[in-house]
């Protein structure tokens, strides 16, 4: 008897060439140069009787049903006879969700942190429990843990994640988190991965009271590594309590000579100041924001910066303030919106639920909110992805919606009904 696993998920529509028809899809390519502030589906590409034409998991044609089609017809017979259709029976496509921020590499709940503040009361376990749970498990348990939860993320339309470290903190551990990351990105029904060394995520245990000596220690021994374990990024928690601007420069000017690029976690719940070296070192992207002085806003949009916000914490945590989104986006800013997904402050795999929240809670339209979650979120990432236009990977999302104005309206469920990578169909 044949056994499935269950969760393995594999394709049902494989080799990556497909048509997909009847339904109204939201290309996404005007974000290029609209402004995001205001922005409707129109601008972004609206298609009513949408159609998308993949081969060999590219994107050939996006538009209206009957020009798709004469791109079909177009194609030499081998290519054609490979072509699936599948009708959208009405429903809305989307590109495929980009999270711009999680760390789904931890091993071990905190609920009881959970429990604990509902109750009234501090938290018991903290961080530095993820950290000793995710030590002590073995490699087999970390890449479990990992790829449950990209599936997870997976399934909710995230076609593109940027995946941090940070549940170790040693050299090797790290250097091995890193590994992981890349060994479970190879897999299928996963994101596309970039990977991020967020070596201070939080006080180490082998630097008691000496966060000074533990970023001497991954400037020297571990980021010279970093990026041949697969590092594309470098991040820090740069907050009070946690690292300075001072500490969190030196190590973003580290990594930065070692060939990461950077981003950076920007006073989530105090003002440290940290906003400032958004412009200060040309960040790629400074996340959360929440508490950040309005002063440094125009320099995000001089540097052009993106602003990846992170509305589950609001949620899930007393946050004191929300970030200025709404400043951000009449500033110029792109402004992306990531789940944040992690143990502690936002237990959220889902960017419909950030789209739901970053409407909910930072003031944005359902439009902006799509630009948040696909090519806002890309930018952050320097990545090509977050549109459907030719020659684009054929990421997207085939959401159970009317119109995509429902994006972040209906929220608790998940209405990815079939996510889409690289032209294979996944249900
Ligand atoms: O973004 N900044 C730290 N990282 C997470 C918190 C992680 C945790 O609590 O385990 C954040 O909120
Ligand atoms: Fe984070």
């Amino acid at each position: 008897m044949a056994v499935v696993n269950v969760g393995s998920g594999g394709p049902k529509v494989r080799g990556g060439s497909l048509l997909l028809y009847g339904g109204t899809l939201v290309s996404n390519e005007g974000a290029h140069d609209a402004s995001q502030s205001g922005v409707s589906f129109e601008r972004l590409g609206l298609y009513r009787e949408g159609a998308l034409l993949a081969v060999d998991g590219v994107v050939m044609a996006v538009g209206q049903e009957r020009d798709v089609r004469e791109a079909y017809h177009a194609l030499p017979s081998g290519k054609r006879r490979s072509v699936v259709e599948l009708s959208l029976e009405g429903r809305v496509v989307f590109p495929g969700f980009v999270d711009a921020h999680t760390h789904p590499l931890y091993v071990g709940d905190r609920e009881p942190d959970f429990a604990a503040r509902l109750d009234g009361e501090s938290p018991v376990l903290g961080m530095a429990y993820t950290v000793e749970q995710t030590r002590a498990a073995t490699d087999d348990v970390r890449e479990r843990a990992l790829a449950a939860h990209l599936r997870t993320m997976f399934r909710h339309g995230t076609t593109t994640a940027e995946v941090k470290t940070g549940y170790d903190l040693r050299t090797d551990g790290e250097l091995a988190l890193l590994r992981t990351i890349a060994d479970v990105a190879k897999r299928k029904a996963m994101p596309r991965v970039v990977p991020t060394l967020t070596g201070p995520h939080t006080h180490s245990p082998e630097y008691p009271g000496d966060d000074d000596a533990f970023v001497d220690a991954l400037i020297e021994q571990t980021l010279p590594y970093a990026r041949a374990a697969g590092a594309v990024y470098a991040d820090a928690f740069c907050e009070p309590g946690y690292f300075t601007v001072e500490q969190t420069r030196r190590y973003l000017v580290a990594a930065r000579g070692h060939g990461l690029r950077l981003r950076l976690h920007c006073d989530e719940f105090a003002d440290g100041g940290a906003a400032a070296l958004a412009e200060e070192l040309g960040l790629d992207a400074a996340d959360h924001l929440n508490c950040m002085d309005p002063r440094f806003i125009p320099g995000l949009a001089r540097a052009g910066t993106v602003a990846v916000l992170c509305p589950a914490t609001l949620w899930y945590m007393d946050v004191p303030r929300a970030a200025p989104a709404r400043a951000l986006l009449d500033a110029g800013v792109r402004v992306a919106l990531a789940t944040d997904f992690n143990p502690g402050t936002a237990p959220c795999p889902s960017l419909q639920m950030a789209a739901h929240l970053g409407r909910r809670l930072l003031g944005m339209s359902a439009a902006e909110a799509l630009v948040a979650v696909t090519s806002a979120a890309a930018r952050s990432l320097r990545l090509t992805a977050g549109t459907l236009e030719a020659g684009a990977r054929a990421d997207a999302v085939i959401m159970e919606m009317a119109h995509p104005r429902e994006l972040g309206w209906s929220f608790g469920g998940n209405l990815a009904t079939a996510v889409v990578a690289a032209g294979e169909v996944y249900t």
